[in-house]
């Protein structure tokens, strides 16, 4: 049994160790936001919070996440429903097109902003290796510059 904090929740899982968590949130517990791209942590769209970093949840084994803290894009939200920064600046800026690859691009921008509230753009770039078919690039840039301003104005 692996068992870690889902959302706020507690979360156990009777799996294969080796199952990869991407698998265990979508198949097993019902959480769907994390998207499968490519499988080989190359693209992002799996990407989730382990402890407040982001991860590639495709390529960790379920293991690896026993006692820790994962939050996925369901879990993002402030708990009266309020919406994160990086989701407001998202909607205000029309980024997704498609969609499928957006929660991964959110969940990474999440993470790094909590880490870094003012990156530079290399920095930017450096978190931010995800891939979009869609070529949603400048929109995200536009959206990482409007939840900077969110969040020093709202912590
Ligand atoms: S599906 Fe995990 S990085 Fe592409
Ligand atoms: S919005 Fe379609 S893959 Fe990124």
């Amino acid at each position: 049994m692996i068992a870690f904090t889902l959302n706020g929740r507690p979360a156990s899982v009777d799996v294969d160790p080796d199952k990869p968590l991407l698998w265990v949130l979508r198949e097993d517990l019902n959480v769907v936001g994390p998207k499968f791209g490519c499988g080989v942590a190359a693209c992002g769209a799996c990407t989730v919070h382990v402890d407040g970093q982001a991860v590639r949840s495709c390529s960790l084994p379920a293991s690896a996440v026993a006692g820790k803290t994962v939050v996925t894009i369901e879990g993002l939200p402030k708990a009266d429903g309020t919406l994160h920064a990086v989701q407001r600046a998202w909607i205000e800026n029309q980024v997704p097109q498609c969609g499928y690859c957006q929660p991964g691009f959110i969940m990474a921008t999440a993470a790094l902003l909590a880490a870094n509230p003012r990156p530079t753009d290399r920095e930017v770039d450096e978190a931010l290796s995800n891939l979009c078919r869609c070529g949603t690039y400048g929109s995200i840039r536009r959206a990482i510059q409007r939840a900077i301003a969110l969040l020093q104005a709202a912590p």
